[in-house]
């Protein structure tokens, strides 16, 4: 393990530009389930793929607007844990020295911003903000539980409004896929954390800046498809992992 976190620290401290691709595992800590991990309390019985999809939303849209109301309501009580908050640190270490840090993420609950991350990509969209299904008008509802589901749209009589993450099957934001590819084809460290990097095209950046001879690295408790692909691997969670990565990159 010292060994590979002292390769990490050397590759970003030389590393002109970093990109990370994060996922639920970063938000674990804070208690946010991870999308793969057995939903909680009313939601048990439910199986996430089944109902983040359009198709679940046409079929029984109470029950998805629901579902995405508890989890909008839970990422709002969340706070950032030691993970987030080292990933800020190390995007201001690198910006201080005239570098550049892109974090892409695939987490819809905000907390990458909430810790002070600056240059985020949300390559799922957010929980945060919810869209009129009619003409695309998008608001940020009140931090409060809705009181009416389907969530009946305030522009567009007898539209609904849905949450502006990508479901199964949608395309992806084209902007923020756009800034994925040029990170991953010009960073000089990749780095995966807290994702099981079997979505696409999500897990593809980092296999992309790893063909091209970028230094990759994985940070999860877990073994991921990449696992045997990167050149460096912290094996623990990243609330204790990255803060242990941003101070020895600061000791030396
Ligand atoms: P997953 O739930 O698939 O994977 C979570 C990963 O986090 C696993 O590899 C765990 O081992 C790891 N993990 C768990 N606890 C951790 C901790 N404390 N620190 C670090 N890692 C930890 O979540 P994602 O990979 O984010 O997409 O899933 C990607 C996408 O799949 C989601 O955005 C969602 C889902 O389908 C869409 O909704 C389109």
């Amino acid at each position: 393990m010292d060994e590979h976190l002292s390769r990490a620290a050397s590759a970003i401290r030389e590393a002109e530009h970093v990109a990370v691709m994060t996922g639920a595992g970063v938000s674990a800590e804070s208690r946010i389930p991870t999308f793969r991990d057995t939903m909680e309390g009313l939601w048990k019985e439910f199986d996430p793929q089944t109902l983040a999809t359009p198709e679940a939303f046409a079929g029984d849209p109470e029950t998805v607007s629901r579902w995405y109301d508890w989890r909008r309501l839970k990422c709002l009580e969340a706070e950032p844990n030691p993970g987030h908050l080292a990933l800020a640190e190390l995007e201001r270490m690198i910006v201080a020295r005239g570098g550049r840090f892109t974090l892409l993420t695939q987490n819809v609950d905000r907390l990458h911003q909430k810790a002070g991350s600056r240059n985020v990509v949300e390559l799922h969209g957010t929980i945060m903000v919810w869209r009129c299904t009619e003409c695309g008008r998008e608001f940020e509802p009140a931090p409060e539980a809705f009181d009416a589901f389907p969530v009946p749209s305030e522009c567009h009589e007898g539209a609904l409004l849905r949450p502006c993450v990508v479901w199964f099957g949608e395309m992806l934001p084209e902007q923020a896929v756009s800034v994925a590819h040029e990170a991953s084809s010009t960073c000089d460290v990749f780095i995966s954390i807290g994702t099981s990097s079997v979505v696409y095209p999500a897990a593809g950046f980092i296999e992309s800046a790893s063909m091209r001879g970028a230094s990759t690295g994985e940070v999860n408790p877990a073994e991921t498809p990449m696992s045997t692909r990167v050149d460096w691997r912290l094996e623990g969670p990243s609330g204790a992992m990255l803060p242990r990565l941003v101070k020895a990159i600061a000791s030396t």
